[in-house]
């Protein structure tokens, strides 16, 4: 009784060790380039835009969690006035439900620039996005915070960060049936099939290695001929990207999430978190109190997308840089 107690509590822990995957720690895989550069362009290339519009917010106003990513309390070395954003409620053919972009006045791009490029993302991906934040900087980087995605120094061609990004969110925030994706078994069983990881920002750690097969397998899912037709060695990462793009297609309710033009509406959306007052803001002028209303919550026509992420685990620790 003795011997099969310890033995059945023997056989529990180990299978309760063999689920845990540490998806913060370094991999020691070899890299197959330095970077994703060479998947850029045909990314760009073959994700056909969405037509949107936008209205300006009046002023006063910032959703909560771009006044979170602005004042420091998502990265402590982020510090903006949330007085120096523009709020724009964007509008997308595919969705009724606009997208509430944060874009700081002095952005090196437009905000065009800026929606354009999240345009391009498949409405099944873009719909995992609660905020686009665009800031100056000195260093181009970028990161996650519970769908809220924050570009500083944009650019007007950064269509694989924006895929990088968003690849956080679907894993982190459970767009997959393995939630998250990046500590589950059947990623890390696949992981271990394969020789290499895609490039060197990939290898620091599962979280970022999902993100970087997300480019991967996004480029593979609409670039003609595939990723093995510009890479050799694809088959040196395939378990991992295809891991990706089979549960795309699962979660895609017959379409899949990589692809454009395959659900022509928006199902699910995250909702926009609330308007707070900025901080310090003087009395408006008439012309400054214009503009459209905050946008609060989300129509009836879409399922929200409640995440389940709280504390650290909100932000996926991602910093690429470019
Ligand atoms: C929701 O759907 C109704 C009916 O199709 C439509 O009239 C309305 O404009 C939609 N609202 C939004 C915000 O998409």
């Amino acid at each position: 009784m003795g011997f099969l107690n310890t033995f059945a509590s023997t056989l529990a822990a180990a299978a309760f060790v063999s689920a845990q995957h540490d998806a913060g720690a370094k991999l020691d895989k070899p890299t197959l380039h330095d970077n994703l550069d060479y998947l850029k362009q045909g990314i760009i290339d073959n994700l056909p835009e969405t037509n949107f519009n936008y209205e300006l917010q009046a002023a006063g106003t910032i959703p909560d969690d771009c006044n979170k990513v602005a004042t420091g309390q998502v990265y402590n070395t982020v510090n903006y006035n949330p007085a120096d954003f523009d709020i724009f409620n964007v509008h997308y053919d595919d969705c009724g439900d606009p997208w509430v972009f944060c874009h700081h006045k002095q952005s090196p791009i437009t905000i065009d620039s800026m929606a354009r490029q999240f345009g391009k993302l498949p409405v099944q991906m873009r719909q995992w996005i609660r905020h686009v934040v665009d800031v100056p900087s000195d260093g181009g980087w970028a990161f996650e915070f519970d769908g809220t995605v924050t570009f500083l120094d944009p650019k007007d061609d950064m269509m694989p960060v924006i895929v990088h990004e968003t690849g956080h969110s679907l894993d982190l925030s459970g767009a997959y049936a393995d939630k998250p994706m990046s500590s589950s078994d059947r990623w890390w069983d696949n992981y271990n099939q394969d020789s290499n990881v895609p490039d060197t920002y990939a290898s620091t750690n599962a979280i970022e290695d999902v993100a970087q097969n997300t480019v991967v397998a996004v480029f593979n899912e609409n670039y003609p001929g595939g990723f093995g037709a510009i890479e050799p060695d694809y088959e040196k990462i395939s378990h991992q990207y295809y891991t990706l793009i089979s549960e795309a297609i699962d979660a895609g309710q017959g379409n899949n999430l990589f692809k454009p033009g395959q659900s022509a509406q928006c199902t699910h959306r995250m909702a926009p978190t609330d308007p707070v007052p900025v901080g310090g803001s003087k009395k408006r002028s008439m012309r400054e109190r214009r503009g459209a209303a905050p946008v609060v919550g989300l129509s009836k026509n879409v399922t929200e997308i409640v995440t389940k992420r709280d504390g650290a685990k909100k932000r996926s620790d991602c910093s690429l840089r470019w």
